[in-house]
């Protein structure tokens, strides 16, 4: 798959869990809050005027700034036409990686957890364009080690990716400096979720949208026994609580 047709294959996917997203996006929620306190961690836009939610989703984000900033001019953007739909105000269907808005705009680019889809690189070059000079950027993405469980419980059924390769925090600290960003301050928490089951947690990446693992994606459905296999694979790492699945969310906050 090339990269076009991967980044259709993910716009479609976000776009057709647009409906579901809200009922299953309790991790979006609570990142969206972290990266809110991360901004306040720092000497942040306390008077931002303008800001921009560069994969914005259903709006969750959106909420949150517009109640931080009241008079703030909010701009939305996301590929996914069905996530807009949701999000009031200024909204603009397109790619975060080339973004069809002014240089020196925002005194605030916020986006959360939409980056481990994208170019890291381009995103953050991107962001540092469309920043205003000493705006600040708030990012958080998900790190190496996410969903690992799911990585164990798939490991060495065939040649084909399950799961999404993520990136190290490293990857967009140089994403950050290349930009020409500066006051760079990152974090790594790990979140750790329960399922009851294997399929229950499947079922929520698909209703989220994040069911797209790349290329090298395996073709068809897996027979009976492959099948219980896996299930006993991620059932060994079952916990009082249920099922685990880590999350290792990275909260990015610079200056322009
Ligand atoms: C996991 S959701 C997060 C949504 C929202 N920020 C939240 O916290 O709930 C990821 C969002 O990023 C959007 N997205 C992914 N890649 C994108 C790209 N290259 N350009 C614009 N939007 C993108 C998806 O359509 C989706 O709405």
């Amino acid at each position: 798959m090339n990269e076009r047709v991967q980044k259709r294959a993910v716009r479609q996917s976000f776009d057709r869990a647009a409906v579901s997203y809200d009922s299953v996006a309790g991790l979006q929620r609570q990142v969206c809050d972290l990266l809110l306190a991360a901004i306040s961690m720092r000497p942040a836009p306390t008077l931002a005027t303008t800001i921009l939610d560069a994969g914005c989703g259903t709006g969750y984000g959106q909420r949150l700034l517009a109640a931080q900033w009241p008079d703030a001019r909010l701009v939305a953007a996301d590929f996914a036409h069905g996530m807009l739909i949701g999000s009031t105000g200024e909204r603009i269907c397109a790619d975060i990686e080339a973004l069809p808005l002014p240089a020196d705009t925002f005194d605030l680019y916020w986006s959360s957890l939409s980056i481990q889809w994208c170019n890291p690189q381009r995103v953050i070059a991107e962001a540092a364009r469309v920043l205003a000079p000493r705006g600040v950027l708030a990012v958080s993405s998900l790190g190496t080690g996410t969903l690992a469980e799911l990585h164990h419980a798939f490991a060495g059924v065939d040649q084909h990716r399950h799961v999404l390769e993520f990136s190290p925090e490293q990857l967009l600290a140089e994403a950050c400096t290349a930009a020409g960003l500066r006051n760079l301050m990152l974090e790594t928490r790990s979140i750790r979720r329960y399922h009851p089951d294997l399929k229950t947690l499947l079922r929520t990446l698909k209703s989220l949208g994040a069911n797209q693992v790349g290329a090298n994606r395996r073709p068809g459905l897996f027979g009976r026994q492959v099948w219980q296999e896996i299930e006993a694979r991620y059932d060994s790492l079952r916990e009082d609580a249920g099922l685990p699945a880590t999350y290792q969310v990275i909260l990015c906050t610079a200056l322009k």
